[in-house]
C-alpha cells in the first residue's frame, strides 16, 4: 500500500465502488416523504445506498420512492416515529428480509407550538415524543440491524442551541444533544456512530405555518442573508453515513448560515453599519464598514 493508499483508505466502514461512496449499504430515513429527508433520500440513493423512506404521509412517502426508484433502491414504508409497534414492525420486517442497515436518519420533527405559562401537558408531552422520544425508539429498534457497524444522524435544531419560542420543541430538541452524546458514547463498541446536525431556516414545509414577520426576522438575524435548500444539507447527510466520516461521531453540528453562531452580535453590526438587512435567494460576498467603533466585547 503506498502513502497516499494509507492517507486515503476509508476500509474501517466500507469502500467505494464506481465512484459511488454509499455502495451497498442501507439506510432509513425517518420523516423522508418530504422536505429534508426527501432531498436526502435522493442524495444518499445517488451515492449509491438502499433508502428505506418512512413517514406517516402515506401518499406523498410512497409517490416520491416510486418517482426516486430510477435512482436506485427505494422503498417507502409507514412508520410513525412514536409508536413503539410501528418500530417492531418495520425493524422485524427488514430482519426477516435479512437486510443489514448501515444508516439511520432520525430526521422526523413537527413543530409543537406553546409558551411556557400557557402550553398544556398533552401539547408538551406530543412536541417532547415527536422530537425527541421517536429518535430514542429509532436507535433502539435499528441499532441491532446494524451489524457491520453504522452512522446514525438526529436531527437538531437551532432552537437546540439557545432559547426559542416553542418551549416544547426547544426541550425536545435539547433532549437530542444529551440522546446523541450517550448514544455515540454506548455504541462505539459496536461499531456504530452517532451525530447531530442543527439546521437553521431551511425552506420547506414545516415552516409554512409560520408567520411571515417571524421568518422574516429569523432571515434578518441569519449572516447568510437566506434559508437554505433542503438539497444543501443532503450534502452533509451523505458525507455523515459515508466512510469518510468514520472518526466522526458525538459530534454536533449546526447547519445555520451563521445564525447561532453570532449571540446578537449581527443586531450589532446591522445598526452600526446602518444596513438594512436583505434577504438574498444567493450568498453574496460579506458586507462589513470599513471602521468599527468599539463596544462592549
Ligand atoms: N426546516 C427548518 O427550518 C428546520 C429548522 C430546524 C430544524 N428542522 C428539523 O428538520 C427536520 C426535518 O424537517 P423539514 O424541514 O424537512 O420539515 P417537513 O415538515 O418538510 O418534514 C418533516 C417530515 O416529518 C414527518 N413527520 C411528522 N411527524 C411524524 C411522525 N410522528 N412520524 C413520522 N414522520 C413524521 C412529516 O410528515 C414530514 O414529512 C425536523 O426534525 C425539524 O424539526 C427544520
Amino acid at each position: 500500500m503506498s502513502a497516499l493508499d494509507d492517507i486515503t483508505n476509508n476500509d474501517a466502514e466500507g469502500s467505494m465502488q464506481d465512484g459511488k461512496r454509499l455502495h451497498g449499504r442501507t439506510i432509513v430515513i425517518t420523516g423522508g416523504a418530504r422536505g429534508q429527508g426527501a432531498a436526502e433520500a435522493a442524495a444518499l440513493l445517488e451515492q449509491g445506498a438502499a433508502v428505506v423512506v418512512t413517514d406517516i404521509v402515506d401518499e406523498v412517502g410512497q409517490s416520491l420512492a416510486e418517482g426516486l426508484s430510477s435512482l436506485g433502491r427505494c422503498e417507502y414504508r409507514h412508520l410513525d416515529i412514536t409508536s413503539v409497534e410501528d418500530w417492531q414492525a418495520l425493524a422485524t420486517s427488514l430482519a426477516q428480509e435479512g437486510r443489514v442497515v448501515h444508516g439511520l436518519i432520525n430526521n422526523a420533527g413537527a413543530p409543537q407550538r406553546g409558551r411556557i405559562l400557557d402550553i398544556p401537558l398533552e401539547g408538551w408531552n406530543r412536541g417532547i415524543a415527536v422530537n425527541l422520544t421517536g429518535a430514542m425508539l429509532g436507535i433502539q429498534h435499528v441499532a441491532s440491524l446494524m451489524t457491520e457497524g453504522g452512522s446514525i444522524l438526529n436531527v437538531g435544531s437551532i432552537a437546540a442551541l439557545s432559547a426559542h419560542h416553542q418551549v416544547s420543541y426547544t426541550a425536545a430538541k435539547w433532549g437530542l444533544r444529551g440522546l446523541t452524546k450517550v448514544a455515540a458514547l454506548e455504541l462505539a463498541p459496536l461499531g456504530i456512530r452517532v451525530n447531530i446536525v442543527h439546521p437553521g431556516f431551511i425552506d420547506t414545509e414545516i415552516n409554512s405555518g409560520a408567520p411571515q414577520k417571524l421568518l422574516d426576522t429569523q432571515l434578518s438575524l441569519t449572516p447568510a442573508g437566506r434559508p437554505a435548500q433542503p438539497a444543501e444539507i443532503a450534502h452533509l447527510a451523505v458525507y455523515l453515513m459515508s466512510p469518510e466520516s468514520s472518526f466522526l461521531t458525538g459530534a454536533e453540528i449546526p447547519f445555520d448560515g451563521g445564525y447561532s453562531s453570532h449571540g446578537g452580535a449581527k443586531v450589532i453590526l446591522d445598526s452600526i453599519s446602518g444596513t438594512t438587512p436583505s434577504h438574498r435567494s444567493e450568498p453574496t460576498p460579506d458586507v462589513v464598514p470599513d471602521e468599527l467603533p468599539i463596544g462592549p466585547q
